[in-house]
């Protein structure tokens, strides 16, 4: 590696050499060579038969360092970093204190606008709708804390949304009356219509933001989020996507959905290391918009004028090029075919068990890694007790309205066999 930046070294202008030393961009990993060829060698499979190819998958998994001591059925929370995105983001961390401010004052506002154009490819949008974040719930905070709020204004959202934003709800509530509307989501909605419906019911003249879930996270439901941004935008009312669980996970680019304002995590699905967020804003709303933070005089239109949040871990940020690296060359399709089959693959073995409870839709449309489960005359937390202790697998207990189980997300490294344990594991405590 440190061959190789000399001879660039030679050629380069010092700025160009310096950004991408600190991209890590100078050569392919062997690792990122090897997936290639994997991906070459099977480019006729379609997705969903790929998702079954056992030999793909076990490759991807040595990608990955597992703890021997449990099954990790919990990347909800936070999905690891392959190991070579981990190195990457290492030789981040060392150049970031090898240059210190020198880094800092010359090419760190180039690299934030190349990760910016990398996560804008991705979204579907122009670079100047997007910024880099910590996490969703800075994302999202800042729209929902950046609304230029009146009292008696109502804004909807879910029971089942994240405990986060319906706090941040109730903070603007505090401080400017804002009204939050809950509706409750059914587990098992027969039709989009009919979370559609739902949310339109708590429309009024006084709405001014509906928030929604793209994939709830307690139970992994997918909602129609574009049939719901459809219907609000009919009425006037903008509409805020809670992304923080289907960026990177579905194969689908949150501009396609028409909202008006989108966040994500990257720490979690995209797998960059953890502190990493993204905001998306449509164009003409970034104007209507306050900082959290106050930033130095801009255009009110320019994003950027929502980003300032002092000296932050930039190394975070260089890991979402290579993060999206290894995504891309898994491909979005064949890694969504794959998730959805994981969790299809213990979701059919157990849905008919008349003391198992799924609590997340059956249909391939309403779902894909995430579900959630419950043996009927357990607790949630004792599931997940027991799970962890006499099985060896690490879940997580929910305890939300309309949704109490543990909630159960492999990741692309899990294989059949873990699932197949955690199968028998539920049977043997639904026997009781
Ligand atoms: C639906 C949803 N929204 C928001 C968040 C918050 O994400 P973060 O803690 O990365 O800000 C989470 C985290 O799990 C989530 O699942």
């Amino acid at each position: 590696m440190f061959l190789i930046l000399k001879q660039h070294s030679a050629i380069m202008d010092k700025r160009t050499f310096l950004k991408q030393f600190s991209l890590g961009l100078l050569a392919a990993t062997p690792t990122m060579n090897a997936i290639a060829a994997l991906v070459e060698e099977n480019k006729l499979l379609p997705a969903n038969k790929l998702a079954r190819t056992m030999d793909f998958w076990s490759s991807i998994r040595r990608h990955y360092k597992l703890k021997e001591d449990y099954i990790n059925l919990e990347n909800g929370y936070y999905c690891m970093m392959p190991q070579d995105t981990l190195n990457r983001y290492l030789e981040h961390v060392k150049m970031l204190n090898y240059e210190a401010s020198y880094y800092m004052r010359t090419v760190q506002d180039e690299n934030n606008l190349l990760m910016r154009e990398k996560l804008a490819e991705m979204t579907g949008c122009s670079t100047d709708e997007l910024v880099v974040t910590r996490n969703t719930t800075e994302a999202l905070d800042l729209v929902i804390g950046g609304i230029h709020w009146e009292k008696g204004d109502e804004a909807i959202m879910a029971e089942q949304d994240y405990g986060a934003m319906l706090n941040m709800f109730r903070l603007m509530g505090e401080r400017y009356g804002v009204v939050s509307k809950k509706i409750n989501l059914p587990n098992h909605p027969k039709s989009d219509e009919e979370i559609v419906d739902l949310y339109a019911s708590q429309i009024t003249d006084k709405t001014r933001l509906l928030m929604v879930c793209h994939v709830v996270n307690i139970n992994g439901q997918v909602l129609p989020v574009k049939k719901i941004c459809e219907m609000a935008h009919s009425k006037g009312v903008e509409v805020l996507v809670d992304g923080a669980h289907s960026f990177a996970h579905l194969n689908v680019k949150p501009a396609d959905l028409g909202c008006d304002y989108y966040g994500t995590s990257l720490h979690k699905w995209l797998s960059t290391p953890m502190g990493a967020g993204m905001l998306y804003v449509k164009k003409d709303k970034i104007k209507n918009l306050w900082p959290l933070m106050a930033e130095s005089e801009k255009e009110p239109d320019d994003i950027l004028r929502l980003n300032h949040t002092g000296t932050k871990p930039v190394h975070v940020d260089l890991g979402i090029a290579d993060a999206i690296a290894y995504h891309n060359i898994i491909g979005a399709e064949r890694k969504e075919a794959r998730l959805k089959y994981l969790k299809q693959y213990w979701t059919q073995k157990v849905k008919d068990h008349p003391n198992i409870q799924l609590n997340t839709p059956h249909e391939d449309e309403r779902s894909c890694a995430i579900a959630n489960v419950l043996v009927k005359g357990m607790t949630s937390s004792e599931m997940s007790k027991v799970l962890l202790e006499e099985y060896k697998i690490w879940t997580v207990a929910i305890n939300r309205p309309n949704v109490h189980g543990v909630r159960i997300t492999p990741n692309l490294y899990t294989t059949e066999r873990e699932l197949d344990q955690f199968v028998a594991a539920l049977e043997k405590m639904a026997a009781g």
